[in-house]
């Protein structure tokens, strides 16, 4: 028996309803065929027509060509994708430059057709259905009738999740060549209020902040023109009223499911309407679309949550481990790791590792990360990139004998690539100079003393991916941590005419894409992590081949509170891995308990990252206690429900929460930052919890009901230490 349609057409007032037990997404059909954003939110039963959008002649805002009817303009009217040239003066969503050289395009209604599910998107990541059930997607057809451009648009809405995805594919249906100066992946227009934005700026080692600011008049541009999506701004937005809060209000999320430059557009015009518009930056974007070809722009996700941000966090990440990330680790359990970069960086050999590998497995670790440096000829970062071949002086009886060693003990064993980039010093720059990205007769400027490989090139892949073939096929390797050290420049390929050289961005990604596809397929018991000199590149794309990602190269537990903190904002605590590394910390030089640095490692996706063979007795003693407890709490960290609770950028504190899958285990975390003289006693609030049923804490016993966890809290032990730290656990008392 089919289920009740999630979308509805209503033929009379020409409006798309789109419905599950959560949320409503309206939108029409406007004079002229323009196409009208109406709602998004709440559920509604039924649209009954009161959202038309109102009529009012306004100064300066020109009316549809041909009429006269001067109370209706699409400079003023809500929505729900827009090119330049069609007389709406706001941010367009799209630009076209058509064959007579005129940025001129009309796009109006041409069909629609409902389908059951959700269909992929050719050589991109996007969020998937099981079942053709669970969702079903609306592809509105537009077209320019002068050029026959056409522009199908598709929303997808899941059965049983606050989500809707929309994507925009371009068709070139004329006769004439067009250049796509500017493809967002979606635009909404919604009406004037009170909204406030949340993006997640940063940079190298202090990503992910939560930056939250008015909408005011004017555009505000948050971008990525780096060719990937960056430590510098994330590419996830979130919109939220001014009263939301972590706990209460609405919030929607909007997640671009891309690792390349993007664009979020968010603005106010002079009558007070918001525009908002997110998809690949059109910085340096130029894309050539002959007759008969069509263009695919990514996929954004948009959550729509009236339970706070925590509610739009839950869902996203509901979404994100469930239906787009794949794969046998998808929901795996995630080993716990020690990794050797902080330990030993790129000075050491097989006999310098071998102790950490046998303190790692006394310790109860259960998997090996060798870093940065046992390939090529590889001491320090001048060299080596792109000869992916064991370094034998490192490693002289072969990468399988060390691999040997650690798989006889128990362990698995992961290993560190850098497959897009290139050094000077390689065997591949000497051979293929070409494969590099650099603008003919200059001189390209490197980053970390390396350079980034054309990845747009099928030849270029293809040598990559045999050199990784090779070794994977001829060793066992149970994990790779997949790193990008540097941003793009030098923005050019040997491979394309010059009239396409707007393109090498977005096909460096594509080409990338298909590169992760293959191997993760080739290789699916490899659990793949990603990593960008950190969190350079966490985002929804990645999340579709790698189900986890190095948060920050930043370690400091108190650095991490906030990063992880913010990323949490917009992915699931699976994705994020945490390690406890060694104080003083390498980046910022702060002391802290090996408590604390624990609690904040066991918060995400567990792991070490120090030389264990350098620690006291009663330091791996204490190691060992941590990696017991992280072991018997995983299941509810990295697949329960996640809540934040109080932030550590707003005051002195920072706490979150974690609820069981079965609702019946509840881990709390808690922080203080700095100590006080005379401090007010803290009382810790829960949320999330069943307010009925009653809870006892495991370490004291003590019963308290899940209502009065959530509203009176408790009082917490004061303590008089800076980065102090608390992990509370709570269970239902069964009836
Ligand atoms: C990046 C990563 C680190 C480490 C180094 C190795 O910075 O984020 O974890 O792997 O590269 O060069």
């Amino acid at each position: 028996m089919s289920k009740a349609d999630l979308i509805t057409f209503d033929d009379k007032q020409q409006t798309f309803h789109l419905h599950n037990d959560q949320i409503s997404y309206v939108l029409g059909i406007e004079d002229g065929g323009v196409l009208a954003h109406l709602y998004y939110g709440q559920r509604i039963n039924h649209y009954h027509g009161q959202l038309k959008n109102p009529r009012l002649d306004r100064g300066f805002s020109g009316n549809l060509p041909g009429s006269d009817d001067r109370t209706y303009s699409l400079d003023t009217i809500l929505r729900e994708y827009s090119s330049a040239g069609d007389g709406d003066y706001r941010e367009p969503a799209m630009i076209v430059r058509q064959s007579d050289g005129s940025r001129s395009a009309m796009f109006s209604y041409d069909k629609h057709t409902i389908i059951n599910g959700k269909p992929k998107l050719n050589g991109l990541p996007a969020a998937y259905t099981q079942t053709k059930d669970e969702a079903q997607t609306l592809v509105i057809e537009l077209v320019d009738k002068v050029s026959q451009l056409k522009l199908a648009l598709s929303y997808t809405i899941y059965r049983n999740r606050p989500v809707v995805t929309r994507s925009v594919q371009v068709i070139n249906g004329g006769t004439e060549t067009v250049h796509l100066e500017k493809i967002a992946s979606m635009a909404i227009d919604l009406p004037a209020g009170d909204k406030q934005v949340i993006s997640l700026p940063g940079a190298h080692v202090n990503e992910r902040h939560v930056d939250r600011q008015d909408i005011s008049f004017g555009t505000k541009v948050f971008q990525s023109r780096r060719g990937t999506t960056s430590h510098h701004m994330n590419n996830f937005i979130a919109l939220v009223d001014c009263q939301t809060t972590e706990q209460e209000g609405s919030a929607i999320g909007l997640s671009l499911v891309y690792s390349g430059n993007h664009k979020e557009e968010v603005s106010k015009d002079p009558f007070g309407t918001y525009r908002i518009s997110m998809g690949i930056n059109d910085d340096q974007f130029d894309w050539l679309l002959v007759p008969n070809d069509s263009f695919q722009a990514p996929e954004v996700i948009m959550t729509y949550s009236n339970k706070g941000l925590n509610g739009m966090s839950q869902a996203l990440a509901d979404l994100l481990q469930n239906r787009v990330a794949r794969g046998k680790h998808q929901k795996a359990l995630r080993p716990i790791v020690v990794n050797n970069w902080e330990a030993t960086f790129m000075d050491f050999d097989e006999a310098r590792l071998q102790p950490l590998v046998d303190d790692a497995k006394d310790l109860g670790l259960e998997m090996f990360v060798l870093d940065d440096g046992w390939f090529g000829h590889r001491d320090n970062d001048d060299s080596s990139l792109g000869d992916w071949h064991v370094y034998q002086q490192k490693f002289p009886k072969g990468l399988q004998h060390f691999s040997d060693y650690i798989h006889q003990q128990g362990l698995k064993f992961g290993i560190w690539f850098e497959p897009e980039m290139i050094s000077i010093d390689s065997d591949l720059y000497r051979q293929h100079p070409e494969y590099m990205l650099r603008v003919p007769n200059r001189e390209p400027s490197p980053a970390r003393s390396q350079f980034v490989l054309d990845m747009g090139r099928k030849e270029v892949r293809e040598n990559i991916h045999q050199q990784m073939k090779q070794v994977l096929d001829n060793c066992p390797i149970d994990y790779i941590k997949w790193d990008m050290n540097r941003n793009l420049s030098d923005i050019y390929s040997n491979d394309l005419p010059a009239d396409q050289q707007g393109e090498v961005m977005h096909r460096y990604v594509l080409g990338f894409y298909e590169l992760l596809e293959e191997l993760t397929t080739e290789y699916p018991d490899i659990l793949w992590e990603g990593c960008s000199g950190g969190g350079g590149r966490f985002d929804t794309g990645m999340l579709y081949y790698m189900p986890q990602s190095w948060t920050s190269d930043n370690t400091d537990a108190v650095a991490r509170m906030q990063i992880q903190y913010g990323t949490s904002l917009a992915y699931p605590i699976s994705s994020m891995t945490s390690h406890v590394s060694v104080s003083p910390n390498q980046q910022t030089g702060r002391f802290t308990s090996l408590k604390t640095r624990g609690a904040v490692a066991m918060s995400g996706v567990f792991g070490y990252e120090l030389d264990l063979t350098q620690m006291t007795e009663d330091e791996k003693q204490a190691v060992k206690e941590q990696i017991a407890f992280y072991k018997e709490i995983r299941p509810i960290i990295q697949y329960g429900k996640f809540s934040r609770l109080i932030n550590p950028e707003e005051t002195n504190f920072a706490a979150w929460m974690f609820v069981s899958e079965n609702q019946q285990d509840v881990v709390v975390f808690s922080f203080k930052i700095l100590s006080e003289a005379q401090p007010a006693y803290h009382v810790l609030k829960l949320t999330g919890l069943m307010p009925n049923k009653e809870y006892q804490n495991i370490e004291t016993g003590q019963i308290i009901g899940g209502d009065e966890l959530m509203t009176t809290g408790f009082y917490e032990e004061v303590s008089f230490e800076d980065f102090a730290s608390k992990i509370y656990r709570f269970r239902i008392v069964e009836e």
